[in-house]
């Protein structure tokens, strides 16, 4: 999630969605992890927070479509290419986070 954030700040192809989000990306980088381990069947660790949203509701307040959706998906990609995920597993996990993020769209 570190190398997600990374990119997301530094890509120009990301350059939309970075403004969306608050200057500091600490929090963000902490959240993403933490909502990642309950997704990948670890510990759930976000909705254990006493400020865990519902993750539809916390999009709400963004304008995201297609574009927006697609900068975020670009940046996982990059991510997981970077750390070294293989092929195989890459598409395992893209292809519902495509879903996620999609169900996200508000426009
Ligand atoms: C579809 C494109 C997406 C965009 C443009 C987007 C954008 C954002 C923004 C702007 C925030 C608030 C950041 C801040 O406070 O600095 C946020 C929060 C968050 N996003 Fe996304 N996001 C997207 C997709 C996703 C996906 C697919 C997931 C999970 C798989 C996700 C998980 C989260 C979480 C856990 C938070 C923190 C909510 C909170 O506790 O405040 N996002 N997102």
């Amino acid at each position: 999630m570190d190398r997600f954030y990374d990119i997301m700040d530094e890509a120009p192809e990301a350059r939309g969605i970075r403004a969306m989000h608050a200057e500091d990306l600490g929090p963000m980088r902490q959240k993403l992890f933490e909502f990642m381990s309950g997704w990948h069947g670890g510990p759930p660790l976000y909705f254990q927070r006493k400020d865990a949203v519902c993750i539809t509701r916390a999009h709400q307040p963004f304008a995201i479509g297609e574009s927006e959706r697609d900068q975020w998906l670009f940046c996982m990609h990059r991510a997981l290419e970077d750390i070294g995920v293989d092929a195989d597993l890459r598409r395992m996990l893209e292809t519902p986070l495509f879903r996620i993020a999609d169900f996200l769209r508000n426009r």
